[in-house]
């Protein structure tokens, strides 16, 4: 059954009812992301991209060849098309603001108390690098006002796209993405400069890089890390997963944070109706409670 048509100067496209459920069969299988019938649009825009950019002229081709071989780049660049990386600087905010006004001043004494200066967290579904560079800038600015602490830094973020994964790399962030950046950490924190667009942008400083490890993950597969971290951030991400998907990755962060270390979730993304071990702290936030 067709369910799509679009005619373009490039290409006919049809996506069928079978081309989308075969799509949403394979994309479920590869990263668990549930893609509802609401979606086709969505799908058939981003798959005419792809497949404009390929020179494909029908999506049983254009499918064909991305799914003969899912370690390819086509592969990889159909899964990148699919996902969704909204983000932004200071995404919901009061996480940021909870972890400087309370859990880090707490957690950089507990660790001076015992000798330790380490401090682990982790991004999961980093996207372009928003949320890991607040989140730099949350604890460098946290250091500055416990004097007495001395810290180490490390934070992983880790995103299944690689386009994404590239333009948080290279750090550089066109003017009007940098609306939530508070100017005092703009001027603190990055260096004007200008695309090769000729966009005016700005350029994270190296004292943010430094903290940072990206590194490509799909969350659906094995770790290569244990943490523990101090805490994780989630968000965003687990709305595109079923319940039984969201359990199982809350259960894998449950064993890789420290007892005391907290989980934030997206605001529109509550546990309710996900068994798990943690204890609700306040919204979108959960704590693995000392054992
Ligand atoms: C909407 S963005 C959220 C970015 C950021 N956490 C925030 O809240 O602003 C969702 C990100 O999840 C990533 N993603 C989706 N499925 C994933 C998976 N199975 N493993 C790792 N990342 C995934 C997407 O590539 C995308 O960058």
């Amino acid at each position: 059954m067709q369910t799509e048509t679009t005619n373009t100067a490039q290409a006919n496209f049809m996506l069928t009812e079978a081309e989308f459920n075969l799509i949403r069969t394979v994309v479920y299988k590869h990263c668990k992301i549930s893609l509802n019938d609401d979606k086709i649009a969505l799908v058939r825009a981003r798959v005419t991209k792809q497949m404009r950019t390929g020179g494909f002229l029908s999506v049983k081709d254009y499918l064909d060849h991305v799914l003969s071989d899912h370690k390819s780049a086509a592969f990889i660049g159909f899964i990148d098309s699919i996902s969704t990386n909204l983000t932004s600087f200071f995404r919901e905010n009061q996480h940021f603001e909870y972890l400087s006004k309370v859990f880090l001043p707490n957690l950089m004494a507990k660790k001076r108390k015992a000798g330790d200066t380490r401090i682990m967290a982790w991004s999961a579904a980093c996207s372009s690098g928003e949320e890991p560079y607040t989140l730099a800038m949350t604890l460098l600015e946290a250091a500055e006002q416990n004097p007495g602490a001395k810290c180490d830094f490390r934070l992983l973020a880790t995103d299944i796209s690689t386009a994404v994964l590239s333009t948080a790399r290279t750090g550089v962030y066109a003017a009007p993405r940098m609306a939530g950046v508070p100017d005092r950490h703009r001027s603190k924190y990055f260096t004007a400069c200008t695309t090769a667009a000729g966009e005016r942008a700005y350029e994270v400083s190296p004292e943010l890089r430094q903290i940072i490890r990206f590194r490509h993950l799909n969350l659906m597969d094995a770790w290569p890390f244990s943490g523990p971290f101090d805490f994780i951030f989630c968000r965003n991400v687990m709305i595109y997963f079923d319940k039984q998907t969201q359990q199982t990755l809350v259960e894998r962060y449950w064993n890789c944070l420290r007892p005391g270390g907290l989980l934030f979730t997206g605001h529109s993304e509550s546990l309710t109706g996900v068994k798990h071990r943690l204890t609700h702290r306040r919204p979108s936030v959960y704590e693995k409670c000392d054992l």
